[in-house]
């Protein structure tokens, strides 16, 4: 479904050019940063694992901004380089370790700052006075927007003088930092224009990068923009030994900088400033992106060079975005406790502030249908509350050809065949027909309660009517909350029954995983599915989390398993029942299998005089072994129950599966 690299790459590289487009040329973005970020993150992946496909017009291929027409060109005496982005605590340790190698045996002092989002800027001073203002360019060589830039009030016309730092004032003294747009200011500003009937500003970096480039200093100057130094250039380096020093230079020389900024000896107070200033994002008069991290000393700093744009002392921390792009693979519907059909979008795995989301609820047709969703679409999530994850829209733009409408009823037909559903009156949701949703919960209750899942003593069938018919059980979890008062308050429960049924479930609030798993009632997962989940997983928190690959992985499992497991833990209802088996203090075991038959898988076929096949499948399982429908690659035994068919044999054969007697099998199980 989806399409190959190549096709994929020039089909993002349209797109990142005409976002692009609207962005730094028209000042006009259509889609949100985090949108554009990632799928530029995308196409910069297939480049990598591609480099064959990476053309001179990618957009990757770029440094800074389109330079526009109307202003003076100036080259830059340094390149004014971009920064490496580092998402997590990993990529920062692989980071110094990079750095380590190169200049082995010494320590790093890390300097860190808040990293605004806005636009790159350096201010030229001439023994003290501000001559020239130019911005980053494409890196080598920027505009001159000396006039706009005058107009800044927070930019001295020159520069302060103070003590310890009067050689600033002598011969060339270069700023580097950041235009900004104060978030109160741009408020103010889209309020009147909302008044004025006028359109409003995208964001405030967007403002700020398209008022610096105005043509009329007259206009600049009815736009209240800010300055922000995060760098002190001199000819000599030996004058600025430190970043810190370089703060400490523009503060003494009337520059705004950040107060933040500091020194760290350790990654782990470098970790923790991220975190505080994660904390405090909102609060900030400007918007951020993260943060930046340098090698304090800026001899090393030198020392340890450039790589392509980037040099190696430094990174971008970025906060993962609320916004991300991903691929969805499949559109698979979980049916609930009340027979309700919910269809959920199962994606390529992608970290949206801060988790990893690979599936999203589709809620209803409806919602399909407003969306539009296909699989194979490229789609835009986004976490409604910061909790949970949801589709926002299509990027059509990528859809493949082949990509076609989701029609919901054969959807559900296609992944029902057995079941039959209905969509009642006003009510969005198609349910199971004839669905009555007290009767399927006792189902799935007795189901949870039965022998061959957590076997709880005493609650068959009649108990389980009674518990449901009274209120006391709404999902499997109420079981556990159930008091004695409640079970006595029941005509069937007398002191001593009542009691022994509380005892019962209270016994099973440590099942084994497996138990646990199959007692869920998730469909297609029977006691060899439970098993195997069990063991490849070996805890709820991690089996919830798999993806679809992951499961696949495990023998046994096919796609059809595979999704009718990632479409349960994606239904909301059932992510409210596990935490509630949490809370009340469910906690499924995972026990390591032992026993003599560990590694060894059966299949059997026929029939065994005996003993039935299921008993022998327990025993077998009892004894650390697998049992199998299905001759395969890591079958070990295949006992013959009577005369084995002809395919079996052969597949038997081809595996070096050993053939075996009933009475062979009796003598490993005894
Ligand atoms: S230091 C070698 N500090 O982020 C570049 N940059 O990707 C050293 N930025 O071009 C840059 N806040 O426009 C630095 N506190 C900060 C910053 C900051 C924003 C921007 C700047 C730079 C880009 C790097």
């Amino acid at each position: 479904m989806q399409n190959q690299p190549k096709q994929r790459a020039q089909e993002l590289r349209t797109l990142l050019s005409k976002y692009g487009y609207e962005y730094h040329v028209l000042d006009a973005p259509s889609v949100d940063d985090a949108v554009y970020d990632s799928l530029f993150g995308e196409l910069k992946k297939i480049e990598a694992q591609n480099p064959e496909l990476i053309t001179p017009d990618s957009p990757t291929q770029r440094v800074g901004n389109e330079l526009i027409g109307g202003f003076k060109k100036v080259t830059h005496s340094s390149r004014m380089l971009s920064l490496n982005d580092v998402f997590d605590v990993k990529e920062v340790e692989a980071w110094v370790e990079r750095m380590d190698k190169l200049l082995p045996g010494r320590s790093h002092e890390f300097f860190a700052d808040i990293k605004m989002d806005g636009l790159a800027c350096s201010l030229i001073y001439q023994d003290g006075l501000l001559t020239q203002a130019v911005t980053r360019g494409d890196s080598f060589v920027g505009e001159d927007v000396t006039a706009n830039v005058r107009t800044i009030k927070n930019v001295p016309l020159r520069l302060h003088t103070q003590k310890g730092f009067k050689n600033f004032l002598v011969g060339r003294t270069e700023i580097r930092g950041e235009i900004v747009m104060l978030k109160k200011h741009f408020e103010a500003l889209n309020k009147a224009r909302h008044a004025a009937g006028e359109p409003e500003f995208a964001n405030p970096r967007n403002l700020a990068a398209g008022t610096i480039r105005q043509l009329d200093p007259k206009l600049v100057a009815q736009r209240p923009l800010s300055f922000n130094a995060y760098d002190v250039l001199r000819e000599d380096p030996a004058e600025v030994p430190t970043n810190m020093f370089a703060y400490e230079a523009a503060s003494a020389l009337g520059i705004t900088r950040n107060k933040q900024a500091a020194v760290f000896t350790t990654l782990k107070d470098v970790m923790t400033f991220v975190n505080e200033v994660e904390a405090m994002r909102d609060s900030l008069p400007y918007n951020i992106d993260g943060l930046v991290i340098k090698v304090n000393d800026r001899a090393k700093f030198r020392e340890l060079g450039i790589v392509g744009k980037q040099p190696r002392a430094a990174v971008a921390y970025k906060y993962s975005p609320e916004q991300a792009t991903t691929i969805v693979k499949d559109i698979v519907i979980s049916i609930g406790r009340t027979g309700a059909a919910t269809p959920v979008a199962v994606f390529d795995p992608v970290v949206v502030a801060g988790s990893t989301v690979q599936h999203a609820s589709l809620h209803n047709a409806d919602e399909i249908a407003r969306l539009d969703i296909r699989v194979g679409d490229t789609v835009v999530i986004f976490k409604a509350g910061d909790i949970i994850p949801q589709v926002q829209s299509v990027v059509t733009e990528l859809r493949p050809k082949n990509a076609s409408k989701v029609n919901y009823e054969i959807l559900l037909a296609d992944q029902y065949p057995e079941l039959e559903f209905e969509r009642v009156g006003k009510d969005v949701v198609y349910r199971v027909k004839g669905a009555d949703s007290d009767l399927m919960l006792k189902r799935s209750v007795e189901y949870y309660a039965s022998k061959g899942s957590l076997d709880i003593d005493t609650l068959g069938e009649k108990n389980v009517v009674a518990l449901v018919d009274a209120g006391l059980v709404k999902d499997l979890a109420d079981m556990y909350a159930l008091s004695l008062d409640d079970v006595l308050a029941l005509d069937r429960f007398a002191d001593i029954s009542a009691r022994k049924l509380i005892d019962a479930i209270a016994e099973k609030k440590n099942p084994p995983l497996e138990k646990f798993i199959l007692g869920l009632g998730i469909r297609h997962v029977g006691t060899q599915t439970a098993i195997d989940l069990a063991s490849q997983f070996e805890s709820m928190e991690a089996l919830s989390q798999a993806s679809i690959e992951q499961l696949e992985a495990v023998d046994g499992i096919g796609k059809v398993v595979a999704e009718s497991i990632v479409a349960w833990f994606a239904d909301p209802d059932n992510e409210v029942l596990l935490e509630k088996f949490t809370s009340l203090n469910v906690k499924p075991q995972f026990i390591k299998k032992t026993g003599k038959l560990v590694g060894s898988a059966f299949v059997i076929t026929g029939t065994l005089s005996s003993m039935s096949r299921d008993n022998a499948a327990d025993r077998i399982r009892e004894l650390g072994g697998t049992f199998q429908s299905a001759v395969a690659k890591d079958t070990t035994y295949l006992v013959a129950g009577g005369k084995v068919g002809g395919s079996k044999l052969k597949k038997a054969q081809e595996y070096g599966t050993k053939i075996i007697s009933e009475d062979e099998l009796m003598e490993i199980i005894k």
